[in-house]
């Protein structure tokens, strides 16, 4: 029977790191996946984190099921990171899910249950897992334009052209901030002409949140989500604590659905149904530090202030390298990169360029020239500058 089984494609970005680990080669340089580093190149646990673990080791006496839904104080305490007061608790229903996939797999069943037909509108680029995991599930893709090869900006005009195809019984993916993989962002008011659109086509907004205090804030970044979340009626929230949190490899995340208060009882219903359907129970560990931190006052400061370091030190390296290149370049033709915000930008570099950097100059990044900034340091800023213009970017 297994014989029968067809080889799956690699995902590309788990592919890239897996060459970049067999790369012998001292001077690499990973700007792959999307994980946060130090100069040193070193994923760090966050200080609150490391704090909020002890703590849990002295104080948990049970590792005894939670409940289908995850710990009640974990999904108020996200709902209320993500959301602030922006929608009233009657409507919100939230369930702690594995990481910030686990939630997008539960939004795109809970959308099919909800509408079967649905099509979910997802941005030209988006994360390629949404695009895999929507396949996987034979839910119906259609690409919105998002990116502006020539400005390295949102192509805004297109974005709501096509948007205005959407109808009732579709979703729409947005990304809450920090867009993946362009760096390319809607301002305050791109989301307001967003939010008025949904509301005429009626279609349903998904938005996923996975760098959330990465871009230009915790509550700037989650400006967009909050102002769709006050104005339409129904939408999704898949959040992620990967980054933000560092808590990586914990798998922790959260699906939040807003509704009228009169259906709030069901949706909580069906989202702890999909749940139980795909894992039981969710994951605790990482759930239960975030909690801690955000109740906390003392751990939350110190989570707020360690997530603005990192936060500015991607704004500075992004800065940094903006300046070689216009410096080396004699061109602003790279300012974009200090534009952008989050962890990636899309250089705008083809493939063969993308693999000459690899090939020539050990720099690995994703094959659609997505860079990760938390890859750089100082020291690597002024090589990767180089390389770029080498290879004729
Ligand atoms: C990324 O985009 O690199 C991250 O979200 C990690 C992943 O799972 O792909």
């Amino acid at each position: 029977m297994f014989g029968s089984l067809k080889p799956q494609p690699a995902d590309k970005i788990l592919a890239l790191m897996g060459e970049y680990r067999a790369d012998p080669r001292p001077d690499k340089i990973d700007l792959g996946v999307g994980v946060y580093k130090d100069a040193t190149g070193h994923t760090p646990i966050m200080r609150a984190v490391k704090r909020a673990e002890k703590q849990l080791w002295d104080a948990e006496t049970s590792k005894t099921y939670t409940g289908l839904a995850g710990d009640p104080a974990f999904n108020a305490a996200m709902a209320s990171l993500v959301l602030g007061d922006a929608a009233a608790g009657d409507r919100i229903s939230s369930v702690a899910t594995p990481g910030g996939t686990g939630a997008v797999r539960q939004a795109f069943e809970f959308l099919r249950m909800a509408s079967p037909p649905v099509r979910v509108f997802v941005s030209d680029p988006t994360w390629p897992n949404h695009l895999s995991i929507l396949k996987h599930l034979g839910i119906e893709a259609v690409p919105y334009r998002y990116f502006d090869t020539e400005t390295r900006g949102v192509d805004f005009d297109g974005m709501l052209a096509d948007l205005a195809g959407a109808r009732a019984g579709d979703a729409v993916l947005l990304h809450g901030c920090c867009h993946n993989p362009t760096g390319a962002n809607l301002t305050l008011p791109q989301w307001v002409a967003v939010a008025d659109l949904l509301d005429k086509t009626g279609a349903t907004p998904l938005i996923d949140i996975a760098y959330q205090g990465f871009g230009d804030g915790l509550d700037e970044d989650a400006a967009g989500v909050r102002l769709i979340a006050a104005r339409l009626p129904e939408v999704l929230i898949a959040a992620s604590c990967s980054k933000n949190f560092g808590i990586y490899r914990e798998r922790t995340g959260s699906l939040i659905a807003l509704s009228s208060s009169a259906d709030q009882g069901v949706t909580q219903g069906t989202l702890a149904y999909l749940n139980r359907q795909n894992y039981s129970f969710p994951p605790d560990h990482g759930a239960r530090l975030v909690t801690m931190i955000l109740a906390d006052p003392g751990l939350r400061a110190e989570w707020e202030t360690e997530l603005e370091e990192i936060r500015r030190g991607m704004l500075r390296l992004r800065e940094a390298l903006a300046a070689e290149l216009g410096r080396l370049s004699g061109s602003d033709r790279f300012g974009f990169l200090a534009a952008h915000r989050g962890m990636f930008s899309r250089l705008g570099a083809t493939p063969a360029q993308v693999e000459r950097l690899k090939a020539e100059h050990g720099i690995y990044m994703v094959g659609d020239s997505r860079l990760n900034i938390a890859g750089l340091n100082d020291a690597t800023v002024p090589v990767l500058a180089r390389a770029v213009l080498a290879v004729g970017i």
